[in-house]
């Protein structure tokens, strides 16, 4: 298991300097993930529709430094947002990016807003 590169760096709301057009809100699956491209980043935008909540994270899993997370499964615990990695089932707060099954480190997760139909994942540079 390995820290995550640099250019993922987790968000905060407040530090939004560019909100990047995502897609359309039905262009992104209902109860799962899909991935898009920011640059040289891929991120995994989720859409919780009991909820109505949509969440961004880096697609780098940490613990293996695979590009998967996009496509995990995703769900609840405790009332916490998460996914969990297609392939060795860590899984990750979709609001912090811990790790909430073991010791791998956090992954990046970004602010998403959505606006007139169309989902926007936020950056800071
Ligand atoms: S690559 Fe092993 S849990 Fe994600």
């Amino acid at each position: 298991m390995t820290t995550s590169p640099p250019q993922y760096q987790t968000v905060q709301p407040e530090a939004v300097t560019n909100w990047y057009k995502a897609g359309r809100t039905d262009q992104f699956p209902v109860g799962a993930g899909a991935t898009i491209k920011y640059g040289d980043r891929q991120i995994a935008v989720f859409y919780f529709p009991r909820q109505d909540k949509w969440y961004a994270c880096q697609n780098l899993c940490p613990h293996k430094l695979e590009n998967v997370l996009g496509r995990g499964l995703i769900g609840e615990q405790e009332g916490i947002p998460k996914v969990a990695c297609p392939l060795h089932k860590k899984t990750f707060s979709l609001t912090t990016g811990e790790n909430l099954n073991g010791d791998c480190p956090p992954v990046a997760v970004y602010p998403v807003d959505v606006k007139d139909g169309y989902v926007y994942v936020g950056f800071a540079d």
